[in-house]
């Protein structure tokens, strides 16, 4: 499709140098074809960045096991399990600069699934599974509070990823 748009631009670049078109109109024709490069540009670059925002995956029973896997030395996975009032695991401990993968689900009612100073703000739902990955630069205990209100002890129901300086490990 690209290769296309392409052709098409340079047959009109071609058409306009050959013919006598007011100089007003290609300057117009110009600002369009670069105004319409970005746009393009724009897109292709999008679709090649935007790899962490939140998916959903199909459900599986093996996401209602909370758990912290240890990929390498900085990628975790962790299954985070949310039920009324609290979040499993309730500490998630990870060294600085560590990429971790979130699955969120929920064993009774919705929760929410907030991570302070990080851009995530999922709802974590049974029989669903919200996935969305966090890279941890700075050292620091980030909370995860539920911001979804799911009963009497909504506001207690809370865990934290504590990210550390690798000399710890
Ligand atoms: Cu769980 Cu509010």
């Amino acid at each position: 499709m690209v290769r296309h748009l392409l052709f098409n631009a340079f047959q009109s670049l071609k058409y306009i140098k050959m013919s006598t078109v007011d100089p007003y109109e290609k300057k117009i024709i110009m600002v369009t074809g670069a105004v319409l490069s970005l746009f393009i540009f724009s897109i292709l670059y999008a679709r090649n960045k935007n790899n962490d925002l939140p998916e959903c995956l199909p459900f599986n029973k093996a996401y209602l096991e909370p758990k912290i896997t240890k990929l390498d030395d900085k990628t975790y996975q962790v299954y985070a399990v949310a039920q009324m009032w609290q979040f499993q695991p309730t500490q998630i401990e990870v060294p600085v600069g560590s990429e971790v993968d979130f699955f969120v689900t929920s064993k009774d009612v919705v929760h929410g699934f907030h991570i302070n100073d990080k851009d995530v703000n999922m709802m974590a739902i049974y029989g669903n599974i919200n996935k969305t990955t966090v890279k941890f630069e700075k050292a620091g205990i980030y909370k995860i509070i539920c911001h979804e209100y799911c009963g009497i002890g909504h506001q207690a129901m809370q865990a934290e990823v504590i990210v550390s300086e690798p000399s710890k490990y």
